[in-house]
C-alpha cells in the first residue's frame, strides 16, 4: 500500500475567531471565498453544518470532487472531512482544520492538515499542490474575503496548479517537414503533452503570423526551426492547466504569449509561463495575437533603440504592414515626422490613416531622394526590407542617423562595411525582439504599454487579416506576395 502523504499549513488571520469560524463552519461556503472552487452544493438538501453531509463541487478547470463532513466542533472550532469521490488522484484524503484564538488580540490561528495517498511518482507534485494551491491560496483568499466582503472578485490571483494535467490532449497543428514554399505548411493532428515544470498549457484561439515565420519555413534560420517542426512565435487563448512551480495563473485565464521557441501554429500548446501575459478584457484574442509581438517590437524600437520623440525624422518601410502600421501611429503620437514606403496606393491610404504623414509609393525600393526632399534625411530608419533596399537606406540617412535593420523581406542583407558608416557618422543595429522581452517582467511591461497605447488611441487598431489555422499556407503566400495590409492571424 502506498505511504500516506501529510501536508500541514498554518497561518494567522487578522480577524476574531468567531468571524473566521462563521465562514468555515459552513461546509458549503468555499465557492464564495476560495479561488479554485467554481461552484458547490450540499447534496440531498441537508444543512451545510450537518455531520455526514456531502458537498459536491466543481473546480475551475472542470474537475469534480465530493467531500463528506466527518466531524464539526463549535467548541473547538474544528472540522474534519474526507474526499469520497473525485476526478483528481487524491486517495484516502482526510483533512482537518482548526482555529484558535490568538491571545494578544482579535486574531485567529488557523491550522490545516491532511493525509492522503497518490499514484506512484506524483507524491511531490500533489503534496505541493495541496499545500500551495489549496491551503496557502485558501488562507489568502479567505483574508481577502473577510476584508473586502466582495467575494472572489476581490481575491488575489490564485497560485493554483491544475492537477488534471496527466493527460495529453489532441491538438490541430501546422507542420513543416521540409523547408520550402508555402505549400510545405501542412495541417495535421497531434497531441500536446501535459505542461512540464514552469509551463502553462494553452488553448489557443488566435495565432499571430510574423514575417519571421516565413524565414523559418524557408530554412533561413535552421537552428530556430529544425524540421520537422511547427512555426509560430505568438498566440492568444486561455489557460488549460499548469505544470509544477507555476504561480499567478488560473485555468481559463485569458492570456497571450510571445516566445523565442517556435511552435505556435497549433490549437493547444505548452509554453514557459514566463512568456505569458494575462489579457485585459478590452483586448480580444485576435487583437492580442495580431499585436503582442509587433507591438512589443514597436515599443522597443521607438522607446529604447530609436529613442523616437518630438521632431525625430523616422522612415518606416512596409508602412502598411503589421509592424509598420503600429510604428506609424505610435511614432506620430510621440511627435515624430513619420515617412513610410509602401508598394501600392491602397497601402498608402491605410498608412496615412495610421499616422504616416509622408508616404512614398515604390515597389522597387527607390525612396532616398524623396526622403531628402521631404525633410533632408532620416534620423532613424526602421528597415524590414533587407538587401534590395540597402544602398537606398544608406543614402536616405541624415548625418548621425541610425539605420535599424529589422528584417529581410527582400533577402538577407549583405555584410555592412563599418568604415562606410563614418561617411555620415551613422550607426547600425540588427536587433531581435526576443532580447527585449527576455524576462517575464520585461514582457509584462512592454505588453502593458501596448494595451495602454491601444486603449488611449496612441496606437490605432489596425485592420487584421484572418485565416483558418489550416490555411496557414495561404496566409504565408499572401504575406510574401506583398498584397496584405496590417497584421495577419490564424484562427484555431
Ligand atoms: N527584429 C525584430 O525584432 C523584428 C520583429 C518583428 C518584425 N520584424 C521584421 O519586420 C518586418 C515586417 O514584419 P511583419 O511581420 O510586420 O510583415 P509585414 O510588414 O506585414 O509584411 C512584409 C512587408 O514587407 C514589404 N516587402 C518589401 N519587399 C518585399 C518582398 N520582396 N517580399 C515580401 N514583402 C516585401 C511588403 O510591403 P510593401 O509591399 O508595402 O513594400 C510586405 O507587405 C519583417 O522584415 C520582419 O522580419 C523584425
Amino acid at each position: 500500500m502506498a505511504t500516506l502523504q501529510k501536508v500541514v499549513r498554518s497561518t494567522v488571520i487578522d480577524a476574531p475567531v468567531e468571524r473566521v469560524w462563521e465562514v468555515l463552519r459552513d461546509f458549503n461556503s468555499h465557492d464564495r471565498w476560495h479561488d479554485v472552487v467554481e461552484r458547490s452544493r450540499i447534496e440531498g438538501g441537508e444543512r451545510p453544518d450537518q455531520v455526514g453531509c456531502v458537498r459536491a463541487f466543481t473546480l475551475r478547470d472542470g474537475n469534480r470532487i465530493r467531500e463528506q463532513l466527518l466531524a464539526l466542533s463549535d467548541e473547538e472550532h474544528r472540522s474534519t472531512y474526507c474526499i469520497v469521490e473525485a476526478t483528481v488522484p487524491l486517495l484516502r484524503y482526510v483533512a482537518t482544520l482548526t482555529l484558535k484564538r490568538v491571545t494578544d488580540g482579535d486574531r485567529t490561528f488557523w491550522h490545516w492538515e491532511s493525509t492522503f495517498a497518490t499514484p506512484p511518482g506524483r507524491e511531490r507534485e500533489l503534496s505541493a499542490m495541496v499545500a500551495r494551491d489549496v491551503y496557502e491560496a485558501g488562507f489568502e483568499n479567505l483574508r481577502r474575503h473577510l476584508l473586502g466582503g466582495t467575494g472572489r472578485e476581490a481575491a488575489p490571483r490564485g497560485t493554483w496548479t491544475s492537477i488534471a494535467s496527466a493527460a495529453a490532449v489532441e491538438t490541430r497543428e501546422v507542420r513543416v517537414s521540409r523547408y520550402g514554399e508555402p505549400e510545405v505548411l501542412e495541417p495535421a493532428v497531434g497531441t500536446c503533452p501535459p505542461p512540464r515544470d514552469g509551463e502553462l498549457r494553452i488553448r489557443q484561439r488566435a495565432i499571430g503570423v510574423n514575417y519571421l515565420d516565413v524565414y523559418l519555413r524557408r530554412g533561413w534560420i535552421p537552428h530556430m526551426l529544425p524540421v520537422p517542426g511547427i512555426p509560430g512565435m505568438e498566440a492568444a487563448g486561455s489557460v488549460l492547466d499548469a505544470g509544477p512551480g507555476v504561480s499567478g495563473f488560473l485555468p481559463r485565464d485569458r492570456v497571450a504569449y510571445l516566445c523565442a521557441q517556435p511552435g505556435a501554429y497549433a490549437s493547444v500548446r505548452c509554453v514557459p509561463a514566463d512568456c505569458v501575459v494575462r489579457l485585459p478584457d478590452a483586448v480580444d484574442d485576435e487583437t492580442a495575437a495580431a499585436l503582442l509581438l509587433k507591438g512589443a517590437t514597436a515599443d522597443y524600437l521607438l522607446r529604447d533603440l530609436g529613442r523616437v520623440g518630438r521632431g525625430t525624422r523616422l522612415l518606416v518601410h512596409a508602412a502598411a504592414g503589421g509592424v509598420g502600421l503600429v510604428l506609424c501611429s505610435w511614432a506620430r503620437h510621440l511627435g515624430a515626422t513619420v515617412m513610410g514606403t509602401v508598394s501600392s496606393d491602397e497601402k498608402a491610404r491605410v498608412a496615412r490613416e495610421h499616422g504616416c504623414e509622408h508616404v512614398v509609393v515604390t515597389a522597387d525600393y527607390r525612396f532616398a531622394e524623396a526622403v531628402h526632399r521631404v525633410c533632408g534625411g532620416a534620423d532613424v530608419i526602421v528597415d524590414g526590407l533587407g538587401d534590395a533596399a540597402a544602398d537606398e537606406n544608406f543614402a536616405a540617412l541624415a548625418p548621425g542617423g541610425h539605420w535599424i535593420s529589422l528584417g529581410q523581406a527582400s533577402g538577407p542583407l549583405r555584410p555592412i562595411d563599418p568604415n562606410r558608416l563614418v561617411e555620415k557618422s551613422a550607426s547600425f543595429s540588427r536587433p531581435a525582439v526576443f532580447h527585449y522581452v527576455s524576462t517575464a517582467a520585461m514582457l509584462r511591461e512592454r505588453a502593458q504599454r501596448v494595451w495602454d497605447a491601444l486603449a488611449s488611441g496612441a496606437v490605432r487598431v489596425p485592420p487584421v487579416g484572418r485565416y483558418a489555422l489550416d490555411a496557414a499556407a495561404q496566409a504565408h503566400a499572401d504575406l510574401e506576395s506583398r498584397s496584405t495590409i496590417g497584421p495577419l492571424v490564424l484562427v484555431a
